[in-house]
């Protein structure tokens, strides 16, 4: 069926079945779509743009994962003005982007590049006009190079000087009209990733130093709270999360369960919310977690205005007490526990399993467990191959059972925002470059032109911003097409679950 019958059928339908809609949300609950400057932007080395460690681990390849590189990517550095009319088209209420520091400050630190300023001034200025908040991201992924080749970046504390001028530069030139700034895309990933296990940039494998750098760069009251007085904005953190769920009843089980969230989100979250790194880090890692100081516990706690969460997947948590006995260990090892995927219906796929029931019951714990901050959900969405249909119908479920959920999570007294889908465009993707997709629109990269074709999930989200009831369709649609291929393809293309699956293997 082409888009146009789907769409007129829809119309048709209107009037019946159990429909979704917007007025199911607060009205000041956001929704948008997300994407980051080195996977939309293109242009790498024009205007003065100088390379981030991204470029140089795209351009070295990629870990061996995959191949390309974002050199041209979506090329929104030149189509930003088409860019901000579809979403203004769609109905968004905002966009959420990063500014890449080697675009605006090439060497990292010292002068600004006067052609990177007026890029983002006139990408804001054109959301602005069309009536979308601008929620901007700092660093996602990208350090500029020279800061790594000059003291090796976030592994010395010369970031925090750079880090802080850097973000007064975005402050001070952009702060007038933007509000929603998040200091760090996936902190927790980026530390395991980029420095444990090794397979983001920038491809460290020094598993232990990194988690108190974090917090040396992020904490300081010198670069949020003056700020803040000044220009009234929020400053959150984000945090790639899952939900933890006891595999059994039994007590080893649950507390395995809190123990992996502990770890994964407590080690940020605790220190946001109580000061403390959560007392079992203390006791599994040792002497290898670094302390807060009390000064720097002060400094930390009560320090982000909101959570940015990116949520994909969640994990049944088996208590694992062997690893613990090993000797040589590394942050999976001290967590003592195994980690299942959680898939839909107990069935497998290459996919994302959409299971709402897990969102609920993250945000639920994230507000017993740590006071009810608000929260961004940042990300959401459904991987697929890149050049799989426009009629991506399991994308559609996703952002419809995802959406559908977030209803009740409010009721539940949950403080959730807004919500974003990842992503805005098909982008060159972290963990599987032009080979995965997320994006509400397709672009095919042979096609000079990068023209960007709304998938059927645009059309679905469109349709429910702006108030149109398509979902008796959708949900019979959905069910008889939602695809499912087997379980080795899903784990073989996310680094974080072989890992999970890995020490899974290994564990006694
Ligand atoms: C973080 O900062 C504190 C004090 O400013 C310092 O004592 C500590 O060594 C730093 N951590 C690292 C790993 O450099
Ligand atoms: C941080 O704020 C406290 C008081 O709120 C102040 O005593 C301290 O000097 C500040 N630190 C820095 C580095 O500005
Ligand atoms: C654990 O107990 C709860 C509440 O009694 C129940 O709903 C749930 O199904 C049980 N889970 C398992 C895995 O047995
Ligand atoms: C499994 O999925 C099918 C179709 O998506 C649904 O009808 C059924 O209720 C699900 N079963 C469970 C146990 O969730
Ligand atoms: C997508 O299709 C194009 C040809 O239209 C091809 O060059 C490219 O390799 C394909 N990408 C993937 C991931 O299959």
């Amino acid at each position: 069926m082409s888009l146009k019958v789907f769409v007129l059928i829809v119309l048709v339908l209107l009037p019946f079945g159990d429909a979704l809609s917007r007025d199911d949300f607060p009205p000041h609950f956001l929704f948008g779509a997300s994407a980051s400057a080195y996977q939309v932007e293109g242009a790498a080395k024009e205007d003065g743009r100088k390379p981030s460690i991204w470029d140089t681990f795209a351009h070295a390849g990629n870990a061996n994962r995959y191949t390309g590189n974002a050199d041209i990517a979506c090329d929104q550095y030149h189509k930003y003005k088409e860019d901000v009319q579809l979403m203004a088209k769609m109905g968004l209420d905002a966009y959420r982007f990063s500014i890449s520091w080697s675009r605006l400050i090439p060497d990292g630190k010292g002068s600004i590049n006067p052609k990177g300023l007026q890029y983002y001034n006139k990408l804001i200025n054109e959301l602005i006009s069309q009536g979308i908040q601008a929620h901007v991201t700092l660093v996602h992924w990208d350090l500029p190079q020279a800061l790594e080749d000059e003291y090796e970046g976030w592994m010395s504390r010369r970031i925090v000087k750079d880090f802080i001028a850097y973000a007064d530069v975005c402050f001070r030139e952009f702060g007038d009209r933007v509000k929603y700034w998040t200091t760090v895309n996936e902190g927790n990933v980026f530390a395991i990733g980029g420095y444990d296990a090794g397979f983001v940039p920038p491809q460290r494998c020094s598993p232990f130093s990194t988690q108190s750098l974090i917090y040396n760069c992020s904490g300081g009251n010198s670069s949020t709270e003056p700020y803040l007085d000044r220009q009234h904005g929020f400053i959150g953190f984000n945090l790639l999360t899952y939900g933890f769920f006891p595999l059994t009843n039994t007590s080893e089980d649950i507390s395995a369960a809190k123990r992996a969230q502990d770890f994964y989100l407590g080690w940020f979250l605790n220190p946001f919310t109580f000061g403390e790194y959560p007392d079992i880090m203390k006791k599994n890692v040792g002497s290898r977690l670094p302390l807060f100081s009390k000064s720097e516990s002060n400094l930390v706690k009560d320090s982000i205005d909101f959570l940015g969460i990116n949520y994909y997947v969640s994990f049944y948590v088996k208590d694992n007490p062997g690893s613990l006995q090993i000797k040589d260990r590394d942050y999976m090892v001290d967590m003592g526990v195994e980690l299942q995927p959680v898939f839909e219906n107990g069935t497998t796929t290459d996919q994302f399993p959409i299971v709402p029931w897990t969102l609920h019951g993250l945000l639920d714990s994230l507000r017993n467990t740590y006071g009810n901050m608000p929260i961004y959900i940042h990300e959401n969405g459904q991987q697929t191959h890149w050049n799989s249909s426009l009629e991506d119908w399991s994308r559609v479920k996703c952002l419809h059972d995802y959406i559908g959920s977030i209803p009740n999570i409010l009721r539940n007294g949950v403080n959730v925002r807004g919500y974003f889908v990842w992503s805005f465009l098909d982008v060159f993707e972290l963990l599987a470059g032009y080979e995965s997709s997320f994006g509400l629109h397709y672009i095919d990269l042979n096609d000079p032109t990068l023209r960007r074709q709304p998938k059927l999930s645009a059309v679905w989200y469109s349709n429910f911003l702006n108030g149109r009831i398509m979902d008796p369709m959708i949900t019979m649609e959905v069910q008889k097409k939602n695809p499912s291929v087997v379980l080795s393809t899903f784990v073989s293309n996310n680094p974080i679950l072989q890992k999970v699956q890995l020490k899974a293997n290994n564990s006694c």
